[in-house]
């Protein structure tokens, strides 16, 4: 299928590894030029550079930490300059730690607001008039199944990510009359380096996130599997290829809606 979007722009974010860096891959792969987004510069860097040596397609390192306001301007600025403008923003990075929701400090919080919630505020606050320039464009927020269907110590993501799905819904509305859309999605557990900081014996402690594919990695993917109704984990890809459909002008009637790419997680109706 020809997604047509070839020399579309797009900033992705969190697009060192995981999901963004399939997300920023299968975009450079049908011809979208990629601003790639991440705070460590080293990885960055080889990131970047393998997508644009795998296919030939422009791509850019912008260093940079989504929960710092001035850095959500630097990153639209750059990315609109290096391009020409902007077409497509996604939101997607880390994620606060985990803990019991009523134990954590201001301090915490306040950077959870900043890292989930603020972050795509403001980069679509600035990104929505350069495709508004454009004639039309594209937000998706990558969240997670927790902000739908909450799990306990998650409350820092949950709340923060409830306020993401209610400003997107919001938006819709507003910018549908200038030719964009605005769509959450919300992954269940995806094969990435996170899935052992979340869900491993170390979670909670801080360890590497990388894409690995260690044998502790599998026993943990196989065990995780066991509550999910498809029986397997989801691959970064399985979330990629919805974000490119969204993208694409066979996405173009679908705004405002939150989806669940899961594997038949989701215990509800919608
Ligand atoms: N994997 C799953 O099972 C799963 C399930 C549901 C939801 N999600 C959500 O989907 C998103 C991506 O997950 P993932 O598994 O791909 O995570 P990941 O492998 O840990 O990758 C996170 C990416 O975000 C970047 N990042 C983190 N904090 C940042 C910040 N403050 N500013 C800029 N970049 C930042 C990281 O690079 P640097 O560290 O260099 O900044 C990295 O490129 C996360 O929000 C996660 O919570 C994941």
């Amino acid at each position: 299928m020809d997604l047509d979007i070839k020399a579309k722009r797009a900033i992705v974010g969190g697009a060192s590894q995981g999901i963004g860096y399939a997300i920023a891959r299968l975009l450079a792969a049908d011809g979208v030029q990629v601003a790639m987004v991440a705070r460590r510069s080293e990885p960055l860097d080889q990131a970047v550079a393998r997508i644009h040596n795998e296919t030939g397609t422009r791509t850019l390192a912008i260093p940079a930490d989504i929960r710092k306001a001035s850095d959500c301007e630097r990153i639209v600025d750059t990315a609109a300059e290096a391009f020409g403008g902007i077409d497509f923003l996604v939101n997607n990075d880390g994620a606060p730690p985990l803990g019991l929701i009523a134990e954590f400090d201001d301090v915490a919080w306040d950077k959870a607001v900043q890292q989930n919630l603020m972050s795509v505020v403001r980069l679509s606050r600035h990104a929505i008039p350069h495709m508004k320039a454009a004639g039309g464009g594209r937000i998706v927020n990558i969240t997670a199944l927790s902000a739908i269907q909450p799990i306990a110590r998650f409350g820092l993501s949950v709340a923060t990510w409830a306020g993401v799905i209610g400003f997107a819904k919001t938006l819709s509305l507003e910018v549908a009359a200038d030719n964009i859309t605005v769509n959450t999605i919300c992954p269940g557990r995806i094969a990435t380096g996170r899935l052992a900081k979340v869900f491993g014996p170390d979670a909670g402690k801080g360890a590497p996130a990388a894409d690995a594919a260690s044998d502790a990695d599998a026993k943990l993917a196989a065990d995780l599997a066991k509550q999910i109704p498809l029986g397997r984990v989801g691959q970064p890809d399985e979330i990629a290829g919805l974000v490119a459909l969204l993208l694409s002008g066979y996405g173009g009637y679908i705004t405002g809606s939150t989806m669940h790419v899961d594997g038949g997680r989701l215990a509800g109706l919608l």
